[in-house]
């Protein structure tokens, strides 16, 4: 898929030269191709294609309207973990009955939306939320729907802060207590047990621990089976991971070709929760170099983005590649690629190799996916504008904030 390319020595999002998009939309400005987010659901889709499965797109990873609608269109359900995801997916269209709802903390009150709205699970994450949910959807005269999302207590091999299958993680339901906590759902008047769930961690390289998870979750699947709690469907989460720099991510075919196999003859549908998969490389961050600050020790480049636009590298220490918009001749020097904010974390690359000029426009790539959706108001800073590329054409699908706006939230003593 080549959603971002060089055309007449220009980056491009599809045919439009981003440089142009700067001049419309200003910058900082993230850039999605709708190419490249249909053709990462479809990567999907021909795996599960005659298969009992849903997509249901983790809306965590990018939570704009206009590409949940575009996955709602094709037929994606959706994971939410908030009211407020909720609210969004069924904004954009979700059917209902295709929305999973994660999240160690959900609050009676979104209990009591997702019941309403009759969305399809509730991913139970520990025993007094099971019991919380007994409550709620009984006060509303309302069954629940429930998977419990179960620890499969393996290693994801990936950054600790985004690995979630360890016994230290607050995630999920240890496995030893997994099936004492069916029992206990099986016997409350208003759950309705329908599926079993885990995640392991986000950004996996190494397809391996989803067919160790699966292994140990099939076991508990024969022993509830055994005790007569017969499940409809199995829920995998989601995790599979990107290239950012120079990784190799597994194929779609080759992380789930195992996985199927496993399942094959079961009559239990299939639901998946891919986020970063997704939407990370259909996005990215569209910057523009203020000035350059060369110095004894380091040259800095100060862009217009800064860590509250993109905070995985302030975060996570991740690694994006940065490329120019329209590449000079001159000679490369070491960049610092760095924002305004007032951190000295507020860094988008350490030491690249470029040749630089103020007014140079960057392209933080692979940001489609926790970028956006991490950034903050930090340093009074609106959030960026967000534009859709369709073709020829350029959609705003989210305006530029405005100070005024963030005032606007703020109230001073009488
Ligand atoms: N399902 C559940 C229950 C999750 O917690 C997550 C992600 C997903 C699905 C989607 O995972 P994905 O397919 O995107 O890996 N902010 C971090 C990533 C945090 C992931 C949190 N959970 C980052 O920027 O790398």
């Amino acid at each position: 898929m080549t959603a971002f390319s060089l055309k007449n020595g220009t980056l491009h999002a599809e045919n439009v030269a981003l440089a142009s998009i700067a001049e419309r939309f200003g910058t900082p400005c993230y850039v999605y191709s709708r190419a490249a987010l249909e053709a990462s659901l479809d990567e999907f889709l021909a795996e599960l294609q005659g298969i009992d499965a849903l997509v249901c797109y983790a809306v965590k990873a990018n939570s704009n309207l206009g590409i949940l609608n575009l996955f709602a269109r094709r037929g994606a359900g959706f994971d939410i973990v908030s009211g407020g995801e909720l609210q969004r997916a069924l904004a954009a269209g979700a059917d209902p009955q295709k929305i999973v709802f994660s999240g160690v903390g959900k609050t009676a009150d979104e209990m009591r939306l997702a019941l309403n709205t009759g969305i399809l699970c509730f991913n139970v994450e520990s025993a007094p939320e099971l019991d919380r949910l007994n409550e709620v959807a009984g006060s509303i005269g309302k069954k629940a729907s429930i998977s419990l999302r179960v620890n499969p207590n393996v290693d994801a091999k990936t950054h600790p802060y985004i690995s979630t299958g360890l016994k230290e993680n607050k995630f999920g339901v240890a496995y030893e207590d997994a099936l004492a906590l069916y029992r206990h759902a099986a016997a409350l008047p208003n759950i309705a047990i329908s599926g079993i769930d885990c995640h392991i961690g986000s950004q996996l390289l190494d397809p391996a621990p989803f067919a160790e998870a699966l292994d140990k979750i099939l076991l508990l699947v024969d022993q509830l089976a055994a005790e007569g709690i017969q499940l409809h469907h199995i829920d995998l989460g989601g995790g599979l991971g990107i290239r950012y720099s120079d990784e190799t991510a597994p194929t779609v075919k080759s992380y789930l070709g195992p996985l199927l196999a496993k399942l094959a003859g079961r009559k239990l549908k299939i639901v998946l929760e891919p986020g970063r998969r997704l939407v990370g490389n259909a996005g990215l961050l569209l910057t523009k170099v203020e000035y350059l600050k060369p110095g004894e020790v380091k040259n800095f480049a100060i862009v217009d983005a800064a860590m509250n636009d993109l905070a995985r590298p302030a975060l996570y220490d991740a690694w994006h590649d940065i490329l120019p918009v329209a590449p000079h001749t001159g000679a490369e020097q070491s960049w610092e690629i760095v924002g305004p904010v007032c951190e000295s974390g507020d860094f988008l690359g350490h030491g690249r190799s470029l040749a630089l000029q103020p007014g140079d426009l960057l392209a933080i790539m692979s940001a489609g996916a926790y970028g956006m959706a991490m950034s903050s108001n930090y340093n009074t800073r609106p959030r960026a504008a967000e534009v859709l590329v369709d073709g020829n054409q350029v959609h705003l699908v989210r305006r530029r904030e405005t100070v005024e706006q963030l005032l606007a939230q703020d109230a001073m003593l009488p």
